[in-house]
């Protein structure tokens, strides 16, 4: 199953009864393994968790540290690019010529870089004297 597939089908199980907005994702790690995630909301709304993040989670907890290919999926007609805070989690594991690509149910909507979704990211390198 590809990428894009994989983020559709894990994005059923999110659980978003409070935005009724449910989002899947799926990255590929340099050793060609895929990890899954879909957002978990909370009552106490600031609780919850991105699709990116859990899916990072899972790379981070399979002991895989860099990321390859990344796919959010939301059913949306236009693409959904991931948030601010996913941005940058994303940036922390992946090379800026990394491609995020956006699907809606249908497939693939659209696809940016995690240069040109986050240009000038703060990263570990800037930390060193
Ligand atoms: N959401 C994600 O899972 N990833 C994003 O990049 C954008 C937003 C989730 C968070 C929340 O559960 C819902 O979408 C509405 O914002």
């Amino acid at each position: 199953m590809d990428l894009i597939k994989k983020a559709i089908k894990v994005r059923e199980n999110a659980y978003a009864p409070y935005s009724n907005f449910k989002v899947g994702a799926a990255i590929k790690s340099e050793t060609g393994d895929v990890f899954c995630g879909c957002n978990v909301e909370n009552a106490a709304y600031p609780q919850g968790t991105c699709a990116e993040a859990g899916a990072i989670a899972a790379m981070i907890a399979n002991g895989q540290r860099n990321i390859t290919e990344v796919v959010v999926a939301a059913d949306t007609e236009s693409p959904v690019t991931p948030c601010g805070g996913c941005r940058q989690k994303l940036a922390e594991f992946s090379h800026s010529d990394v491609v995020v690509v956006f699907a809606n149910l249908s497939g693939e909507v659209g696809r940016m870089t995690i240069n040109q979704l986050l240009p000038g990211a703060f990263n570990k390198e800037q930390m060193e004297k």
